[in-house]
């Protein structure tokens, strides 16, 4: 099967195959190329060029063409931050924090992670399955193509591995590539220390879902009141024992040492940042952990912005993803997260693209397969509506810009015709 698309009026983030992040001033830059052409053949991008260079059809069979006169081609975007598997939702909490309640004060009443946790242990995994596969279909409308999903509403072997064997069959289920992320430690549930939790973490729940595959990396909430950074650095050396590596869930409520943590113990993300210092941006400068905004959490929230200006200007590259939950943020549009990003953190639309799609690639170990217009890199591509460029997108913020998406080389929705 060959797709075909041409008269592009711009072909954005197109980069050398062999790219894998962006950081500080290169971030301005979006590479773009108009009144183009792009070739898709089974699932891989096959080429792209000028119209002006377009060498012709030759072989007709099998090709479908589309003509994108006046739209824009863009990779996917690249969520590397989701809690997409759940069940239920949080609208009361969110009612609850209207009306004066904190998020903390919410958890330490027993709702928040909890909450989820008790709604997921009485879901059976065909109702988890069943909601994640429609919220994966409802991101990949609005230009998602590559999630990561974690576990962490489990909180007992028992549910953590149900929630990770979900994940497995999402992988199957959805045409979306999806990595898995084991999150044992979000919250420590009730009737237990948190001692023996995390021994719990570490003794039962890590062997078990090493033996089975069932997760690419491991993350730890470090935040007071959930994981210390001491803890948050035991649990990860301990899934590094299994292969795993880490992701953080970092300085989101307070700064807690957790961009310490995990660029200590080398994971390849640490994410929300809204309490990042100085101290901590000079640490992720030393090292290959992506720094990872989650401009949803932040405003669902009303956190402080977290200072992603200052991390850029200062060198480091940064990612974007959604943060999809039920309690912090109950959305994955990565075009709303961009648009926030740019009117909120001063993110030029250049940079939160790059952070987007191919930094939030990179945050998921695909940046060699996905976040990019480049020459054999997996065929994730969506077409807007007819736009004058691609500041529009965060421009036109809560506007359906998409016209098409195209998974793995397959033209999955078509709002064009
Ligand atoms: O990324 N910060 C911790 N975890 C999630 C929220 C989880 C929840 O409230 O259900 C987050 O914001
Ligand atoms: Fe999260």
């Amino acid at each position: 099967m060959k797709i075909l698309i041409k008269n592009i009026r711009s072909l954005v983030q197109v980069r050398e195959s062999g790219t894998q992040k962006i950081s500080g001033a290169e971030m301005k830059k979006l590479p773009c190329l108009e009144n183009a052409w792009l070739a898709i053949e089974d699932d891989k991008i096959a080429d792209f060029g000028e119209m002006k260079d377009f060498p012709g059809i030759t072989d007709w069979s099998n090709l479908q063409v589309i003509d994108a006169a006046d739209k824009l081609v863009f990779p996917s975007w690249c969520d590397s931050h989701t809690h997409i598997v759940y069940a239920g939702s949080r609208e009361k909490e969110f009612v609850d924090r209207i009306n004066g309640l904190s998020y903390e004060e919410i958890f330490k009443r027993g709702g928040g992670i909890l909450n989820s946790a008790k709604k997921l242990n009485e879901a059976s995994e065909e109702e988890l399955i069943q909601s994640a596969l429609k919220r994966l279909n409802e991101i990949m409308m609005t230009g998602t193509g590559a999630v990561e999903i974690k576990s962490g509403y489990g909180l007992s072997l028992e549910s953590e591995l149900k929630m990770l064997r979900v994940i497995k069959k999402l992988k199957i289920l959805s045409p979306l590539t999806i990595k898995s992320t084991f999150l044992g430690a979000h919250a420590v549930p009730s009737g237990i220390t948190k001692e023996k939790y995390i021994d719990t973490v570490i003794n039962e729940m890590l062997p078990q879902i090493a033996e089975e595959k069932l997760a690419d990396y491991c993350d730890v909430f470090c935040e007071k009141n959930y994981f210390t950074k001491d803890e948050t650095i035991k649990i990860l050396t301990e899934a590094k024992k299994y292969g795993l590596q880490g992701k953080v869930h970092a300085e989101q409520l307070s700064h807690s040492g957790g961009v310490e943590a995990g660029v200590e113990c080398n994971a390849i993300s640490v994410d929300h940042l809204e309490f990042v210092n100085d101290n901590d941006i000079q640490i992720l400068k030393n090292s290959q952990t992506m720094p990872t905004i989650l401009p949803g959490a932040q405003y669902f929230l009303g956190l402080q912005s977290p200072p992603a200006r200052k991390m850029i200007d200062a060198g480091l590259p940064l990612a974007i993803a959604s943060d999809y939950n039920p309690g912090s943020s109950p959305s994955g549009n990565m075009n709303f997260m961009i648009s926030h990003a740019c009117v909120h953190y001063k993110l030029t639309p250049e940079e939160a693209i790059n952070a987007a799609t191919i930094n939030s690639a990179y945050a998921m170990d695909l940046s060699a397969t996905h976040g990019s217009i480049s020459i054999g890199k997996q065929a994730n591509i969506f077409i807007t509506k007819e736009i004058p460029n691609y500041s529009y997108i965060p421009y036109s913020f809560a506007n359906n810009l998409i016209d098409s998406v195209i998974i793995n080389g397959q033209l999955i929705i078509d709002n064009g015709k």
